[in-house]
């Protein structure tokens, strides 16, 4: 049986359910992390994560790939979501149940996605490469799961705690030194050179060369932690190696190609269609989800809890 949670991620992701399981699973390893006092989403982007997180719903016809742009310069790797105007409208079925103090992104266009949600009640454009315009210790409760995007991790880890408050926390996703070796384009272009494999470059998109290159261990992590006056509170790994493997490609390659296929259905069979194809989806997603190896250190991704 399939958490709500799960279910709202496939319908919202449903031409990308490479993305809705991954989420899934991050939910699921940040479990014990509440939000306390005043709060802060690190890299909120358009908010669907967490809004779902916190038991927000979506009308089914809702979905992620309301408003793109760039969609002929997807193979150049553009963010194709990095767009906004007044018709996007995310259809709430239910409210969060909470609300999130602050979401800060560098992306104007992702948070005034986000800003129609409900769940921030503020957010704010900056970007994570430099000194953040918060005071020290004005925030209780900061997650993350962007850390490892930025340029020196190192930094930005210890500017979270500079705005952490004594007793607050930080939850933190941040991959793992297995990460790299679990990337096609990795192990079979970049360390073999062999071009028959150049065309993973199109497929990685980005990902390896922007943020794969901060995958750490345990150790490696928590020297980081400890430098920033970080405690660890608790520590699990999530994000089995099939799991990324069936990530790294999943339905990335045709999305362009698919989101034109959804256009071209007459707005009457709309939601017929998504129903079937969401049930399809979970047929397979959810006893799939289910084949996690729960907290091998083989995992890729690190979930940690912090404490000041
Ligand atoms: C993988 S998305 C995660 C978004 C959201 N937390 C989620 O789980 O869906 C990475 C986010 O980091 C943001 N980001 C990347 N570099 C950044 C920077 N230098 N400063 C602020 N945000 C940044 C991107 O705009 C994007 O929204």
């Amino acid at each position: 049986m399939a958490s709500e949670n799960f279910n709202q991620l496939l319908n919202v992701f449903w031409l990308r359910p490479e993305t809705a399981l991954w989420r899934h699973l991050d939910i699921e390893a940040m479990r014990d992390f509440k939000f306390f006092g005043r709060s802060l989403d690190f890299g909120c982007g358009d908010g669907l994560f967490s809004f779902i997180r916190a038991g927000g719903e979506f009308d089914p016809l809702f979905d992620a790939f309301q408003k793109t742009a760039n969609l002929d310069r997807f193979y150049q790797k553009v963010d194709v979501f990095d767009a906004y105007d007044d018709s996007y409208a995310p259809l709430v079925e239910k409210r969060p149940d909470y609300q999130i103090s602050v979401g800060f992104d560098h992306k104007p266009n992702l948070l005034k996605k986000a800003a129609g949600l409900g769940l921030y009640a503020e957010t704010v454009v900056g970007d994570g490469n430099e000194a953040l315009a918060f005071k020290d210790e004005s925030f209780d409760t900061i997650f993350s799961n962007i850390v490892y995007w930025l340029n020196d991790p190192a930094t930005a880890i210890a500017e979270l705690c500079r705005i952490l408050q004594p007793g607050g926390q930080i939850c933190l996703m941040l991959p793992n030194a297995t990460l790299p070796e679990y990337s096609f384009f990795n192990r079979l272009f970049v360390q073999t050179k062999d071009p028959a494999w150049s065309w993973l470059d199109e497929l990685d998109r980005g990902r390896l060369s922007d943020n794969i290159k901060q995958a750490a261990s345990d150790e490696q992590w928590r020297e980081i932690f400890g430098s920033a006056g970080l405690t660890v509170h608790s520590h699990s790994q999530h994000l089995s190696k099939h799991i990324i493997q069936a990530w790294d490609i999943g339905f990335r390659p045709m999305f362009p190609a698919f989101l034109k296929a959804v256009e071209a259905i007459p707005a009457d069979k709309l939601a017929d269609v998504k129903v079937e194809w969401v049930e399809s989806l979970r047929r397979f997603a959810v006893p799939f989800a289910a084949t996690e190896i729960r907290d091998n250190p083989a995992n890729a991704f690190h979930c940690y809890i912090l404490t000041k």
